[in-house]
C-alpha cells in the first residue's frame, strides 16, 4: 500500500460512519488527510487523532449541498491526489409521504455534489497523469429498493458513472473504484429516520471493516468492490433473478 504514502486524500463525509473510517484507514498508509463535512467539531477531533500517527490531517468543514462552496473547496485543494466521495444520506420511507426537500437534499447531495466534485478533482489529476477516486454506492445500485426507492436510485446511478469513468480517465492514470457497502453500523440509519428491522441489524458490518475493504479495493485499482461476502453473494443473486422479483425481496428486508 506504499502507493498512497505521502499522498493528499479529500474523504467527504468524514465526521461520521465509513468516512471517518476511510480516514482512518489511509491515515495508516501514510496519507495525508482532507476531512470534510459539516459538523467541524468532529472533523476537528478526528484531525487531531489522525495526526499523532504522523500523518498532516486537516479539518475542512463545507456543506456540500452549496455549489459555491464545493467550486471553494476545490479551489483551494488543488494537490488532492486521491478524492473519496463518500458524504450522502437516505429518506426511509413511501415515496409519496416523503417532504419534497428531504428529497431534494438527497438528491443534491448523493448526485450532484458528487458529481460536481469529481468533474473539479478529476481535471488536475488528469493534467497530472495520476488520481484515485473511490465513490462510495450501495449494494442498494443493484436492485430496485422500495421504501428507499430514490435512495436506492441514486446509489444505482453513482455505481453507473463510476464504472464509465474509470474507463474514460484509465488512460491518465485517473481509476475509479465503486465501494458497495451493504447495511453498516453508522448514523446513516438515524439521518434516514428509519428503525431497523431485525434482518437489517442482524446483516451490518462495521465502517471501520467496510472502510478497510474499500481502501484495499481502491488501492488495487479495483473497478468495484461489494462490502463481504454475504452482501456480494446477494448482489450477485440479483443478477439471476427478474427485478420484479428483487423489488419485492428488498421491500421486506426493509419493511420495519
Ligand atoms: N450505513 C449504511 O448502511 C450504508 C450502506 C450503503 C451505503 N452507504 C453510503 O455510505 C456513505 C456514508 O454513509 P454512513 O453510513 O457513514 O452514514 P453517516 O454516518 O450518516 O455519514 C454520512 C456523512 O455524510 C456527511 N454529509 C451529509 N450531508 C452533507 C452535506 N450537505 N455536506 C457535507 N457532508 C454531508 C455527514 O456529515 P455532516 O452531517 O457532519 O455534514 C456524514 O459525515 C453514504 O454515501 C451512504 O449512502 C451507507
Amino acid at each position: 500500500m506504499a502507493e498512497f504514502t505521502g499522498r493528499t486524500a479529500l474523504i467527504t463525509g468524514a465526521s461520521s460512519g465509513i468516512g471517518a473510517d476511510i480516514a482512518r484507514e489511509l491515515a495508516k498508509r501514510g496519507t495525508n488527510v482532507l476531512l470534510v463535512a459539516r459538523r467541524t467539531e468532529r472533523l476537528e477531533t478526528l484531525a487531531t487523532e489522525l495526526a499523532q500517527t504522523g500523518v498532516i490531517a486537516s479539518a475542512v468543514p463545507c456543506d456540500l449541498s452549496d455549489p459555491t462552496a464545493r467550486i471553494a473547496l476545490a479551489a483551494a485543494h488543488p494537490q488532492v491526489d486521491i478524492l473519496i466521495n463518500n458524504a450522502g444520506l437516505g429518506v426511509f420511507g413511501m415515496f409519496a409521504d416523503a417532504a419534497w426537500d428531504d428529497l431534494n437534499n438527497m438528491l443534491n447531495v448523493n448526485i450532484t455534489a458528487l458529481t460536481h466534485l469529481t468533474h473539479l478533482f478529476t481535471k488536475p489529476m488528469a493534467a497530472r497523469g495520476y488520481g484515485r477516486v473511490m465513490m462510495v454506492a450501495s449494494t442498494a445500485a443493484f436492485q430496485p429498493v422500495p421504501l428507499y426507492a430514490a435512495y436506492a436510485a441514486t446509489k444505482a446511478y453513482v455505481l453507473s458513472l463510476s464504472e464509465a469513468l474509470n474507463v474514460e480517465f484509465k488512460p491518465r492514470d485517473v481509476r475509479f473504484t465503486a465501494l458497495c457497502p451493504g447495511t453498516t453500523a453508522s448514523e446513516f440509519f438515524d439521518v434516514a429516520h428509519h428503525k431497523k428491522s431485525y434482518m437489517v441489524e442482524k446483516t451490518m458490518m462495521t465502517s471501520a471493516a467496510v472502510a478497510k475493504i474499500g481502501v484495499d479495493a481502491l488501492a488495487n485499482n479495483k473497478t468495484s468492490v461489494v462490502a463481504g461476502l454475504a452482501n456480494a453473494l446477494m448482489a450477485f443473486s440479483t443478477r439471476l433473478s427478474p427485478r420484479s422479483m428483487n423489488a419485492e425481496l428488498a421491500y421486506k428486508i426493509m419493511k420495519p
